[in-house]
């Protein structure tokens, strides 16, 4: 069957030819309303009055939604209560949502939402980092978590270094943006269709607003046009304002984001700045750390008390230090709250001491490749497993494995030397090379969301129905988890059909997040459709007299005794046989806890692994750069499905060095996001990726823990691969002058902010 083969994305043929129904090009009934959430112009400001009469009698608008007709509870927070549909007496950032219009047309409700007479009183705003951290302003009490005694081993080291580095956010620029259709049944019941992570959320979220039961309301997704994050929580505030619309008119009605508005409304990375003081040995051995963590929160929590655990949880990546302390500040700001992004915090972390062991590097002259290795965690083979600052001991450690073999196929030692070489007879245009690993914990933190469920028919013609909780944001979930079904009855992929997610089917489940996505729903997809074959085989045996354990299904028939059936025969005389051939599957993972207090546990069921070393190349005089080449060794344990994990890696890896090098977000003094469009806003380009990009699955890689097939998650550890480029730019920096001073570039590592830390350097200009 089709299991670890590099079958293509379900939809693949659909996306490439424009027939992928995303939730915009749903067919629907003439009478649909389009919703227009109006923003507000401050940053911070009391509402003192709102006058939306003129609002509602203009042309073509059917209903006016604000603060004051929300049928049921005004907030779209996914956990703390603290966001509300509407404002009604503060606004707290530019974009927020004040009221919305339904109306006939788009053009309408443009033209509506301007005639709102709304009176603010201005109040002072926080928009930066440093301001929060300045004001004492934030969303809740410092975390720390602390292994060791980081400030005595830091006091007694050799050498110290202490620095900053400042890591910017980044905009999700999913290329649907977020759209929701609210369909008003009888009873007052609500149908959604949304481009969401989260169904379940959406329809707790939309009954609560609503005033209703779970029960009354479903919420379908059948596939998001990108997602990474930025649809777990932010899909919420279309939704309701669509249902909120549908239930005031009884019309269906639709909230469809367009770029710049969805730039304004929603969440994104968090930026963060990040202390640190470090301690070490002659031969670049850590003996100590601190990072201090400041994140950008933005106005509310959202999932951004998680997110500083991951980050915090993410602080060590590969490397072993018995002497850690990791504080993390959650500022609030007036600015939109931030939100998941792939790796949830785990990135910024990451980020923080691989410039911790580059700084090192440099102060020692040392290649830093070589301080990397000497601070790695103890191979998975060595009995005395490393433990986290966290308390959860790494027993699957194979990065020294995964960076051997990458070093010898990327010839990173000889390109190095190469490297130094073409610096020092090049003046204008510097090269720099940097190979750096990935250590990334796989399961949710907070224990409970790592559950998930599935449903599964075969009908009486032996075809097959399928669906789970996960959801399809175009990394092949879809795809992986048919492939696992049709591996269990042993039938060619094409007769499992592969349906739209819904809350109807399945209820209660987690986002899809966390990279948990196949893990969780693979693994109960395989119970449901296991317990449906333990039935057939138990009857086909009964009725020929035979043991069940010698009916055997393989290649798309059934053998029972020694009579051949065809899949679709088995399922036909099961059914004349009135056997159940509908199952519904749950999976919990296993082993997994952690206690949010005191921030310890085994939050990760385990780990994945990679590594990358990308070559760049710099031009002084500008700052413009290119990545000349990447290669790739990542472990996805024993893949389910190579060609959409190499799609994964090679989507993650890009993403990650534009979070790095391009995507600048820039507020402006009064809290305006200045950046809101593509004009301004730089995503890479296909033609940003690097010229010779070489990607491969980790050969020996398999699960040690007992999860689906013994792969191993990958949606979004290959991201942080693109810390090599950052490195590899500050590695191409250092010999831009002569003072040998170490380039700390901060992020993103824009061709501005290049140059202006070339010139810095005494660099040429
Ligand atoms: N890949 C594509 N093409 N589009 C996406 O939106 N989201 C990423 C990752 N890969 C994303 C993606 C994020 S943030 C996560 S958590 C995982 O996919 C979720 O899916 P999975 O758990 O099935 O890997
Ligand atoms: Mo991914 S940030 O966990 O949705």
């Amino acid at each position: 069957t089709a299991l670890h083969e590099p079958v293509h994305h379900d939809s693949a043929h659909k996306h490439v030819s424009g027939r992928a129904h995303y939730t915009d090009d749903l067919p629907v009934p003439q009478n649909t309303l389009q919703v227009l959430i109006a923003q507000s112009p401050h940053a911070h400001a009391r509402i003192i009055s709102m006058d939306l009469s003129a609002v509602a009698s203009a042309e073509g608008v059917v209903a006016v939604l604000s603060a004051q007709n929300v049928p049921g509870i005004n907030d779209c927070s996914p956990v703390a209560g603290d966001d509300p549909i509407f404002a009604y007496d503060t606004v707290s950032y530019v974009g927020q949502s004040v009221f919305a219009v339904a109306a006939v047309d788009m053009a309408s409700a443009r033209a509506a939402i301007g005639l709102a007479k709304i009176d603010y009183d201005i109040l002072p705003a926080i928009v930066t980092i440093d301001e929060a951290m300045q004001e004492g302003t934030f969303l809740g009490p410092a975390a720390t978590i602390s292994t060791g005694d980081a400030d005595g081993a830091i006091a007694a080291a050799p050498h110290h270094l202490d620095g900053r580095i400042v890591i910017g956010g980044q905009e999700h620029f999913y290329l649907e943006g977020q759209a929701a259709l609210a369909v008003p049944g009888e009873d007052g019941d609500m149908t959604l269709y949304c481009s969401t992570q989260h169904p379940s959320e959406i329809q707790h979220k939309v009954a609560t607003s609503l005033g209703l039961a779970n029960h009354a309301v479903t919420v379908e997704t059948r596939r998001m046009g990108g997602a990474f994050g930025g649809k777990e929580s932010q899909g919420n505030l279309p939704a309701i304002t669509a249902a909120i619309a549908a239930k005031l008119t009884g019309r269906p009605a639709k909230t469809i984001y367009d770029r710049d508005d969805d730039f304004m409304l929603t969440g994104k990375r968090h930026d963060v700045r990040i202390d640190y003081s470090v301690g070490f040995d002659d031969d670049g051995k850590i003996r100590g750390v601190v990072f201090e963590q400041a994140l950008r929160c933005g106005m509310s929590w959202d999932l951004s008390e998680s997110i500083a655990a991951r980050a915090m949880c993410h602080a060590d990546n590969a490397y072993h230090i018995k002497n850690m302390r990791i504080i993390s500040h959650r500022c609030r700001t007036n600015t939109q709250s931030n939100t998941a992004f792939r790796g949830f915090g785990g990135p910024q972390g990451m980020v923080g001491i691989e410039r911790v062991i580059d700084a090192v590097a440099h102060h020692l002259a040392l290649d830093p490749l070589i301080v990397r290795q000497r601070n790695f965690y103890p191979h998975k083979d060595i009995s005395d497993h490393g433990v986290t600052p966290y308390g959860q001991p790494v027993e699957d450690c194979v990065i020294q494995d995964i960076v051997s073999t990458l070093v010898k196929t990327s010839a990173y030692t000889k390109r190095r030397k190469a490297v130094e070489l073409f610096n020092k007879a090049n003046r204008y245009v510097k090269r720099g090379i940097a190979l750096t690993p990935v250590k990334f914990g796989i399961s949710f933190n907070s224990s409970f969301l790592n559950q998930a469920g599935a449903l599964v028919h075969v009908y009486n013609d032996g075809s097959v129905h399928l669906n789970h909780g996960g959801t399809e944001m175009g990394q092949g979930l879809y795809t992986k988890v048919a492939q696992i079904v049709a591996h269990v009855f042993s039938i060619p992929l094409e007769t499992v059909k592969i349906t739209a997610t819904t809350t109807g089917k399945v209820p209660n489940t987690s986002a899809t997040a966390a990279s948990s996505g196949s893990d969780l729903n693979g693994m109960a997809a395989m119970r449901a459709a296991h317990a449906i074959k333990t039935r057939m085989q138990d009857f086909l045996a009964e009725q020929s007299q035979i043991d069940p354990k010698d009916v055997h299904f393989s290649d798309g028939k059934v053998l029972v005794g020694d009579q051949y059936y065809s899949f679709a025969e088995a399922a036909h005389r099961c059914y004349m046989g009135r056997i159940s051939l509908s199952s519904t599957g749950f999976y919990a993972t296993p082993k997994v806890h952690w206690d949010k207090q005191t921030l310890t546990g085994r939050p990760f069921f385990y780990f994945a692994y990679g590594a990358a070393c990308s070559e760049v190349v710099v031009d002084l005089l500008t700052g413009e750069n290119r990545i000349l080449r990447t290669d790739i060794l990542h472990d996805v344990g024993k893949s389910l499905n190579p060609a959409l994990d190499i799609g994964q890696i090679e989507g993650g890896f890009v993403q990650g060095a534009g979070w790095l090098t391009t995507e600048e977000l820039v507020w402006n003094e009064q809290g305006r996001l200045m950046t809101h469009a593509p004009s301004t806003y730089k995503i890479p380009a296909c033609s940003d990726r690097p010229v010779d990009f070489r990607v491969a699955l980790f050969a020996e890689g398999e699960n040690s823990e007992a999860t689906i097939h013994k792969s191993k998650a990958v949606g979004e550890p290959p991201l942080m691969l693109g810390i090599s480029v950052l490195m590899a730019l500050s590695h191409a920096l250092q010999s831009a002058g002569e003072s040998g001073e170490y380039p700390a570039l901060d992020a993103p590592a824009t061709c501005e902010r290049l140059l202006m830390r070339s010139i810095a350097l005494g660099g040429p200009c």
